[in-house]
């Protein structure tokens, strides 16, 4: 199998890339990812792809438009030199909250992300937690929409307080939040949350019992961590426990979101690693890796088995 393809990693995340590699029992591919002084990228593929089957480990976080040329030239590269098929692992999907117009003059982000994916030659797509799932009808590609659900649930399982309640801070998060309540047989409860801009958002009410509770919030992604502190506020007011843990795909943590999110009330942060983290002194921030499920979602696509969920 191993000759069959080869995986590289991109400058984005190269430790996800590596524990992927050592889930397949490989090396990394080597190439050389450079920036000239102006900002702009050079890649060069440093082993023979010609006829191979490519994977290559680029999540598009922040810096998102970096990082996502990045994944573009990657790809014009290998198809270039004769790659067979190229296989971008984009744990996180950057420009997946632009799914829609909110008015009649802005772009569809995530829809151009698509386009330009497939016109540098990429031919698959494997991404988790996406934002929103009908991104997916964006590709005339596949797109393998993996979640890390069961990975987080299972770091969670032993920590959680009897009497907890799971909490989707909107309504586009109620789906995760149906599959960990049916995961840990407790109860839902939802928040109506309103964004006004891309820094705020504001909770008008909460839907379901949460008084007397502890609370476990599930998100797809932290990014200033706005949307949970909103979340907490509005929770304990409406008399939750002091008790909350916080169980989130895609740790951004932009901006000041670590001062935002050390809250007393706050347990703990469960994230995985689709976007490096720097080591910090932060108790509460626990990561948990995809590794994992990556590697055993490539070794699927190498060997052409169907998709077990
Ligand atoms: C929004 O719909 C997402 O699911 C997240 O709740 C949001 O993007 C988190 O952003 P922030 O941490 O900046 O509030």
């Amino acid at each position: 199998m191993k000759e069959n393809f080869i995986l590289f990693s991109g400058t984005a995340n190269r430790p996800l890339a590596e524990a992927i590699a050592r889930q397949l029992g490989v090396s990394l591919g080597n190439c050389t990812i450079e920036r000239f002084p102006d900002g702009e990228v050079s890649v060069e593929i440093d082993e023979s792809v010609n006829e191979r089957i490519v994977f290559l480990v680029q999540p598009t976080s922040p810096p998102v438009d970096a990082n996502l040329i990045e994944l573009l030239a990657f790809a014009d590269a290998c198809r270039r030199a004769g790659a067979s098929s190229i296989i971008a692992i984009v744990p996180y999907f950057g420009y997946a909250r632009g799914d829609k117009r909110h008015g009649s003059s802005q772009a569809i982000m995530a829809r151009l992300v698509a386009d330009l994916m497939q016109t540098a030659g990429i031919n698959r797509v494997v991404t988790v937690d996406l934002h929103a799932p009908q991104i997916e009808g964006f590709f005339q590609i596949p797109v393998d929409s993996l979640t890390a659900t069961p990975i987080l649930y299972e770091a969670l399982n032993a920590q959680l307080l009897q009497e907890t309640v799971v909490v989707s801070p909107d309504t586009g998060r109620i789906p995760m939040a149906l599959e960990f309540a049916g995961r840990l047989g407790i109860k839902v409860a939802v928040l109506h949350k309103q964004r006004s801009s891309g820094t705020q958002t504001d909770i008008t009410h909460v839907i379901g019992e949460v008084e007397g509770k502890a609370c476990l919030i599930v998100d797809d992604m932290i990014s200033t961590g706005g949307t949970i502190v909103n979340s907490i506020e509005t929770l304990l007011k409406a008399g939750a426990k002091p008790e909350i843990t916080v169980a989130a795909t895609h740790g951004l943590l932009v901006q000041n979101a670590k001062e935002k999110l050390s809250c007393q009330s706050l347990q703990q942060i469960l994230i995985t690693d689709t976007i490096p983290q720097q080591p910090q002194d932060w108790t509460q921030l626990q990561v948990v890796s995809l590794g994992s499920l990556l590697g055993t979602e490539i070794k699927r696509i190498v060997t052409g088995n169907s998709l077990v969920n």
